[in-house]
């Protein structure tokens, strides 16, 4: 195998040639589908190239029939075709080039380009899946201006969609049918979308602020019409809130989804036609846990605020993919704060941020938010590029406020709008807006690795001054061993000994900060009496890691009385993180554990309080996961954090066993399901009571699952159930919920790759054996990606315990499917290596079995770019 190619920034030129149109023709069969393509080019005249040459994108597996240019067939001497394209040899300034291939949707299980899903034709182009499509300049600073004819038998492809309007239609020979859809707006190949198939859809409209009506469509399969309400209602109430936040109007007359079951990632924001993948579309309350609404919701906002965040501004090259990523989670995570919770859904945010995130930040795949090389773009679809790129730009309106914020992105869209440009484009925008200086801002961009800030004060009660003292640093990444300080927002408040915020040198209780040193002190005048609590990051203000020597009493008080949501969540998080990590080295030292009673009686006084809401309660009381105790330490014990957890669980849970059971009832509801935001926090705290009542191990609590579970009228009651019941010590009630619930949802797809996750993340030993013989269901597939992560992602990353056995059978489980998938859906192969990847943090006897699967996966034959990529750096 010839090595592949690393990619480098610094390498870009501007495309030698443009298209400037674009006009398709798909004859669509399942085997054998005819694309014939009608470019009209030119050079470019911003290009230095003196190239006569044209090289075009296309994968190998393109069958080539026709090339012609301004209607002259050129026969086999006149071009070339090597594995990743084709080049004309010799090509005038501006010419029409036809070309006319062939290829196979059906056989195509990489899910990248044209192929089918459940018997639907759709597409995913993103990044460089137009070039298994026809040949093409596919980058994405080549924008076109597209018109595409879709031909395909009438019965089983009655729906045939494409980008922007249709604009004519009719029937041909033998059954068949066509229409031509035109879309007005240029852009980037990997913004086209395909779709026919016997789908049905549901119908709506909006009226955008300047007054035109849009028609709103999604389409399903026909016995999923009933789960499409929540999507379209959160569809609606994102092009509003588009237009109030940020001033942006939708500009097509017709806007569509649609939900496919076949899908790498979540969903796609095709120009004016987004795909989905069903898991983040369709919804119902017998089917959808709340976590379910909120990810449909949190999505569709995603996809549809890409149509200026990504679509009318777009990426130069793919270096800059958080340009359109980093920015809209952002805009998507503000929608949903606005919509539901604003402090929980930071929880969460967080909460994901610091345990994949960092992770990825302290692994070997460790990139900065602009990457300055790859080997396969599609493996920096990262938590880095998304989550870590949100936070730089929520940093960005910490540092600039709302309205300045504003004035910003205003000026982005406005001086880019119909282009194709880079992160520091962006940041342009913000700076000559605010006339803030972002120089050192942009190390950002440029920085892999997650900064971690010390933080240590001083306070002399006479003068009246406070003084905190913040050093950062950056552990070294690869290819990045020295850090230079970061730019960043600390906001902070003072707490006097009442609990009171002290006012600050802003005259407000909480203050930003700006660090800019790598030591540098803030003082605070006017403090008196006795030394005040910080709190420190409200709000997680800045993607670092925090350090100040709180006492358990000073974390305790916090839980109590800061005044920032966050901070109040953050403080029981120390304080649990403390108390386990504890409990942790009395096991590893086989010491007795001792529980810390301060925690159980923080959370007593919290669960106690019936004015605090009761999604926050839910949120202080869950104690830190495995995963984020794991992030924490330098070798990871999966086994003694495991045991230290479940021991504190069963403490809590014994101690506070009165008030768990009546917070279950004062959470109960007889109001039929709804998923609004009042609901869903009932719902999360007496599902979190029900988990720790279970927790004791008596019966009459495992009654009480099985009663829910048995009542339950929606899914996210009867998967609380569900998941506790089978993760705990009663075989006999585990296997027959399991039953009943397969039996009753067998038809329900997304519904069985719950049932498929649940007993793959169940931590009792002999998980694997289970997860072996589950891949023998008929409810599997190894080509469905929803299915290889409810079953094979599920056990891998979700179940420490039995992953890590130490006869490595975990490990050497997930490489088998890795090489299986290799062949099948690189994107997903790649996607499984990850928890191997961090082979370096766990003991020796670990590293070992891990890195020696790492090179069973490497020596295993020929690997595609994404699997390449990703074992090979970590081999290293
Ligand atoms: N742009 C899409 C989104 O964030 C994701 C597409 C990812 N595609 C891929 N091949 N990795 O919404
Ligand atoms: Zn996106």
């Amino acid at each position: 195998m010839s090595q592949p190619q690393v990619i480098y920034l610094k390498d870009y030129q501007v495309p030698a040639f443009l298209i400037d149109q674009t006009d398709l023709r798909f004859e669509l069969e399942a085997t054998k589908t005819l694309v014939k393509a009608r470019l009209t080019m030119r050079k470019n005249p911003e290009s230095h190239s003196q190239q006569r040459a044209l090289f075009l994108d296309g994968d190998k597996s393109l069958v080539l029939h026709r090339v012609a240019i301004n209607d002259q067939v050129l026969s086999d001497k006149d071009y070339s075709r090597t594995d990743d394209g084709l080049t004309i040899h010799d090509v005038p300034d501006s010419f029409v080039l036809e070309t006319v291939t062939e290829i196979n949707p059906q056989e195509n299980t990489a899910l990248e380009g044209l192929y089918r899903s459940d018997g639907f034709y759709c597409t995913q182009c993103e990044a460089e899946g137009f070039r298994r499509i026809t040949f093409y300049l596919d980058r994405p600073d080549v924008m076109s201006v597209f018109t595409t004819t879709i031909e395909a038998d009438k019965t089983t492809c009655p729906v045939l969609l494409s980008n922007g309007n249709a604009i004519d239609s009719g029937d041909s020979e033998g059954g068949r049918h066509w229409v031509t859809w035109e879309d007005p707006f240029r852009k980037p190949a990997y913004l086209f979308a395909l779709v026919a198939g016997d789908l049905s859809h549901v119908e709506d409209s909006y009226t955008t602020m300047s007054g035109r009506k849009v028609v709103l469509q999604i389409f399903a399969d026909k016995k999923d019409l009933n789960k499409l309400d929540h999507a379209m209602t959160s569809l609606k109430n994102s092009m509003r809130w588009d237009e109030e936040v940020y001033g942006r109007e939708y500009d097509l007359d017709i806007f569509m989804i649609v939900a496919v079951d076949f899908f790498n990632m979540g969903a796609m924001e095709n120009k004016g036609l987004n795909i989905f993948n069903t898991s983040c579309v369709l919804a119902s309350p017998q089917t959808t846990t709340d976590l379910g609404f909120q990810r449909v919701e949190g999505v569709v906002a995603h996809e549809y605020f890409h149509n200026w965040s990504g679509n009318r501004v777009t990426c130069r090259d793919w270096f800059q993919l958080s340009l359109k990523e980093g920015f809209t989670v952002f805009r998507d995570s503000e929608f949903s704060a606005d919509f539901n919770s604003r402090t929980v859904k930071r929880i969460e945010d967080v909460s994901v941020l610091r345990t994949a995130q960092f992770a990825e930040d302290a692994g070997p795949m460790a990139h900065p938010i602009r990457p300055s090389s790859f080997i396969e773009i599609s493996n920096f679809y990262t938590m880095t590029i998304y989550e870590k790129g949100a936070e730089v730009v929520r940093m960005i309106h910490t540092l600039l406020g709302p309205d300045l914020f504003r004035k910003g992105s205003d000026l982005y869209f406005d001086r880019h709008d119909g282009q194709a440009v880079t992160t520091d484009d962006f940041v342009a925008a913000m700076s000559d807006a605010s006339g803030r200086d972002f120089t050192q801002f942009k190390r950002w961009y440029e920085q892999a690795g997650t900064p971690e800030l010390t933080v240590s004060d001083e306070y002399d009660p006479a003068a009246g001054v406070y003084t905190l003292i913040i050093q950062q640093s950056c552990p070294a990444t690869p290819g990045q061993n020295e850090k230079l300080p970061f730019h960043l927002p600390v906001a902070v408040g003072l707490i006097d000994d009442q609990g009171a915020d002290l006012p600050l040198t802003n005259g407000q209780t909480t203050q930003v900060l700006e660090l800019t040193e790598a030591e540098q002190r803030f003082e605070f005048t006017g403090i008196h009496g006795d030394k005040p609590v910080p709190s420190l990051l409200r709000g997680f203000s800045a993607p670092v890691k925090l350090r100040y020597p709180y006492s358990r009493d000073e974390l305790v008080f916090l839980m109590q009385h800061d005044s920032d949501g966050f901070n109040r969540w953050e403080a029981s998080q120390k304080l649990g993180v403390d108390v386990l990590q504890s409990l942790t080295a009395a096991y590893q030292q086989g010491e007795p554990l001792a529980f810390d009673a301060r925690l159980s009686e923080a959370y007593r006084s919290v669960l106690l309080d019936e004015t605090l809401d009761p999604a926050m309660v839910a949120k202080i009381l869950t104690l830190p996961s495995e995963a984020y105790l794991s992030e924490l330490v330098d070798e990871i014990d999966v086994d003694a954090i495991h045991a230290a957890r479940t021991f504190a669980r069963q403490h809590i849970a014994n101690a506070l066993e009165a008030e768990f059971i009546a917070a279950y009832e004062r959470c109960s509801s007889s109001e039929p399901y709804s998923p609004d935001a009042d609901s869903i926090a009932k719902r999360a705290l007496r599902n979190l009571s029900l988990a720790y009542l279970v927790e004791t191990e008596k019966p009459q609590h495992l009654s009480l699952a099985r009663t829910q579970f048995d009542n339950a009228d929606n899914m996210t009651d009867s998967q609380a159930a569900l998941g506790l019941l089978v993760h705990s010590n009663d075989e006999v009630a585990a296997s027959e919920v399991l039953a009943i619930f397969y039996e009753r949802w067998s038809e329900e797809s997304l519904v069985v790759n719950q049932w498929l996750s649940v007993q793959a993340s169940d931590p009792k030993l002999g998980t694997l054996n289970k997860v072996l013989a589950l891949m023998d269901h008929p409810a599997f597939t190894m080509r469905n990606p929803n299915k290889v992560r409810a079953l094979i992602s599920a056990f891998a990353m979700q179940n420490p315990v039995n992953f890590h056995q130490l006869d490595g059978s975990g490990y050497a489980f997930l490489a088998d499917r890795i090489i299986e998938l290799n062949a099948l859906n690189p994107q997903i192969a790649s996607r499984l290596v990850t928890p191997l990847t961090r082979w370096k943090r766990y003991s020796e006897q670990r590293q070992a079995l891990m890195k020696n699967e790492l090179q069973r996966i490497m020596d295993s034959g020929s690997l595609s770019t994404d699997v390449y990529e990703v074992v090979s750096k970590s081999l290293v």
